[in-house]
C-alpha cells in the first residue's frame, strides 16, 4: 500500500528513549494518578528497595483491566509498600474483595496509611505469608463458584512457573493473571548490560522458562505487554 510505503524500515517497538518514557508519564499518566497513588509512588521511591514498585503507566494500564473486565475478587502475590495493591482496590467496585499476600508486613505498613486515606481498605484482606503454602490451602478450600477474576502475580519470580499451576486452578475461566518482570530489564532477550547481577542473572533463567512455558500453555491466551519490566498477561480458556 503506497501509504504505508517506507515505513519497512521502522519497527513498531516505540519505546527507545527516556525522553519518549517520560513524555508519557507527563502527558498522560501523572495528571491522572489518583492523589494517594501519587503520595505513596513519592514515599515508595524514597525507599531503599523503591524500585520494586510497579511502575505508575503500568498501574494505569492494570487499573483500566479491572475495570472493563468488571473484576470484584483478585488475589495479589507481592504487595511491597501496595502501590499495585492501592490501584486495585481503588479500580474494584464497593463490593470488590483483595486477597493480598506478602511474606513481610512492614512494607505494608508503610503503604496502608495511604489505603486507608484513599478510603479501600475495607476491600483488602492482606495475609502476611508465604505465598506457596497459602495457594495450596486455598486450592484445598475453594468453591470452584466463587473463584478469582484476575490475579497479579509481583513476587519471587523463580517461583512464577509454581505459581501457574496453582493459579490457573484458582482463577476463573475468562479470568486473568498477571506477571510482573517478565521482561526482567530486557535480559530475557539474551544480552545484558555489564555489571548486571549475577543473582538477577539466575532469575532470568527462570522467567526465560517461564515465557516460554506460558507461550504453548493450551490453557491461556496471553499478551506480553511492553510495559515497565514487562507484563505479560494470561486469560484462562479452559
Ligand atoms: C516487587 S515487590 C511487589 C511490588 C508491589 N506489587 C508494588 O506495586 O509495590 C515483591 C514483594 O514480594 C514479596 N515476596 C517475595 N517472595 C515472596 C513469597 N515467597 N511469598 C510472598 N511474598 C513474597 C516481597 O516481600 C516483596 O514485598
Amino acid at each position: 500500500m503506497a501509504v504505508l510505503g517506507g515505513l519497512e524500515a521502522f519497527d513498531k517497538n516505540l519505546l527507545k528513549s527516556d525522553a519518549l518514557h517520560q513524555y508519557i508519564l507527563e502527558t498522560s499518566v501523572y495528571p491522572r494518578e489518583h492523589e494517594q497513588l501519587k503520595e505513596l509512588r513519592e514515599v515508595s521511591e524514597k525507599h531503599i528497595m523503591g524500585i520494586m514498585s510497579v511502575p505508575p503507566e503500568e498501574g494505569q494500564l492494570l487499573s483500566i483491566l479491572l475495570k472493563t473486565m468488571n473484576a470484584k475478587k483478585t488475589l495479589e502475590i507481592g504487595v511491597f509498600t501496595g502501590y499495585s495493591l492501592l490501584t486495585t482496590a481503588l479500580a474494584l467496585p464497593k463490593d470488590g474483595k483483595i486477597t493480598a499476600i506478602d511474606v513481610d508486613k512492614s512494607n505494608y505498613d508503610i503503604g496502608l496509611p495511604f489505603i486507608q486515606k484513599a478510603g479501600v481498605e475495607d476491600k483488602i484482606d492482606f495475609i502476611e505469608s508465604e505465598a506457596m503454602p497459602l495457594l495450596d490451602k486455598m486450592l484445598q478450600e475453594i468453591d470452584g463458584d466463587d473463584l478469582y477474576d484476575f490475579a497479579f502475580v509481583d513476587a519471587d519470580k523463580e517461583n512464577y512457573s509454581e505459581y501457574h499451576e496453582r493459579l490457573i486452578k484458582l482463577v476463573r475461566v475468562g479470568g486473568i493473571i498477571a506477571y510482573d518482570n517478565t521482561l526482567w530489564f530486557g535480559s530475557v532477550a539474551g544480552s545484558v548490560e555489564p555489571g548486571f547481577p549475577m543473582q538477577a542473572l539466575e532469575i532470568r533463567d527462570f522467567l526465560v522458562k517461564l515465557n516460554k512455558s506460558l507461550a504453548s500453555d493450551p490453557r491461556i491466551e496471553i499478551s506480553q505487554v511492553c510495559i515497565g519490566d514487562g507484563l505479560t498477561l494470561c486469560r484462562r480458556i479452559s
